[in-house]
């Protein structure tokens, strides 16, 4: 049976085929900061819906650590935020997050249902690709920007449905639609996440900020995907 892909734009569209796959992305930074905190060690992660929700989550996960982050800082109160240069292997290895980050949250907890549910961002964008390329339904959830568009988001689902597509795999029409932005390389990549408009504001931020957004620009650093 060929490979179905759909995507959505933004997590608030209905439920996932139970039998499908789901690659949820937020590129800036929440599944971009998933994946390095996998990559050392971390996890289970647990997805809370909001701040409050995360503190309580707290104390059904013992020794769990809460990260992530309102207006992109890191809250009051919570461990750690959403740089990937909070999570090395000294912090997060063997340790639940509880991950209540704006978006990025959302699109992992509307992937609830899912057989499998993977973060995808260009820094684990090729292991991710041949981490699903064989599921028959793969449903490529984007984070948005409070329910609304996000460019960055967009084109790493645009990347996933075209070399998807170059292999037989089916696209409806949002897949078929962010195919056309998907970048080309590298350097596209880099150029289209500094450019964006969380990228901007990120960057408005300070430097860390900056460092952060230049990591998450990268074309498959972590060469690694993970299932939640
Ligand atoms: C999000 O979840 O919207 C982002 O990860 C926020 C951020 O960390 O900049």
């Amino acid at each position: 049976m060929a490979v179905r892909v759909s995507v959505r734009l933004t997590p608030a569209v209905g439920r996932v085929p139970a039998g499908g796959t789901v690659v949820a992305v937020d590129v800036l930074r929440a599944t971009s900061v998933l994946t390095v905190a996998l990559a050392h060690g971390a996890g289970p992660i647990v997805a809370a819906a909001t701040p409050d929700e995360a503190m309580a989550l707290r104390a059904c996960h013992p020794g769990a650590l809460v990260c992530g982050e309102r207006d992109g800082r890191r809250l009051p109160g919570f461990d750690l935020g959403n740089s990937p240069f909070e999570y090395g292997p000294a912090v997060g290895a063997g340790r639940t997050l509880v991950f209540a980050s704006t978006n990025g949250s959302q699109a992992l907890r509307a992937a609830v249902g899912a057989r499998r549910v993977l973060p995808g961002a260009f820094v684990n964008a090729t292991a991710v690709l041949e981490a699903v390329g064989r599921d028959e339904e793969i449903v490529v959830i984007c984070a948005g920007k409070l329910g609304d568009f996000s460019l960055e988001d967009a084109a790493m689902a645009g990347w996933l449905a075209e070399r998807l597509a170059a292999r037989g795999a089916r696209l409806d029409r949002a897949a078929a639609l962010v195919r056309d932005l998907a970048p080309r390389d590298a350097g596209d990549v880099r150029r289209l996440v500094q450019g964006c408009a969380h990228g901007r504001y990120l960057r408005s931020l300070g430097p860390d900020y900056s460092r952060d957004v230049e990591f998450c620009a990268g074309l498959d650093t972590v060469g690694r995907a993970f299932v939640l």
